[in-house]
């Protein structure tokens, strides 16, 4: 789908969280996220949603919820289902999938671009983001220059895909 996009930053080993959170978090990393995401749309899996501030939908963006729970959540459009997702979302311009793990994993394949913040240290992880420099079908465009914080170097990449298959639904 050309409007959809994935954003996360990455530890060396590709991890991505421990238990409901991020381990090592740079604060312009940060503001980046909230630069590309405000105004748009962005997708969120239930528990990432717990790891929000308080909890709650990020405001000045459309927040869609993916959750199997009948629930109502206050300031988001709660879906149930892939199906659900790609019908709010298809005349949507921009929509941003920010997480988690498997909500990463289900989305990637319907992705053009995914904007990743490399953080080169790799605290213990429990959940992973799949490698894409070992993916054919993804290639870094966009390589960011190294940047430090606390001793920390990082930067911001973004990866295009190569997979023109992308776009047709395997049912
Ligand atoms: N580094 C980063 O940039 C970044 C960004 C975001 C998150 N993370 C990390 O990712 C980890 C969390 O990932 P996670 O995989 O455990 O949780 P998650 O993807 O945030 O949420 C999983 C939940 O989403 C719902 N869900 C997922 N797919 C669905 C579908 N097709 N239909 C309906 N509901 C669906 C289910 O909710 P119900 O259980 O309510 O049914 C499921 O339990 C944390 O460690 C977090 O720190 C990292």
């Amino acid at each position: 789908m050309d409007n959809l996009n994935a954003i996360v930053a990455v530890y060396e080993d590709w991890g991505i969280g421990d238990g409901c959170t991020q381990q090592v978090v740079i604060p312009e990393d940060r503001k980046y996220f909230q630069q590309l995401t405000k105004g748009n749309v962005i997708v969120v899996g239930r528990k990432t949603l717990a790891d929000f501030p308080d909890g709650k939908p990020l405001p000045d963006r459309t927040n869609i919820v993916l959750t199997t729970q009948d629930i109502k959540i206050e300031g988001a459009i709660v879906v149930h289902s892939l199906d659900e997702l790609f019908e709010i979302i298809k005349d949507m311009p921009k929509v941003f999938v920010v997480g988690g793990a498997s909500v990463y994993n289900q989305l990637l394949k319907y992705c053009e671009r995914v904007y990743i913040t490399r953080i080169y240290t790799s605290p213990k992880s429990e959940s992973f983001f799949p490698n894409l420099d070992e993916n054919f079908n993804w290639s870094c465009e966009e390589f960011g220059d190294a940047k430090v914080y606390n001793g920390i170097k990082y930067r911001f990449c973004e990866y295009e895909t190569y997979d023109i298959s992308k776009n047709i639904r395997k049912l």
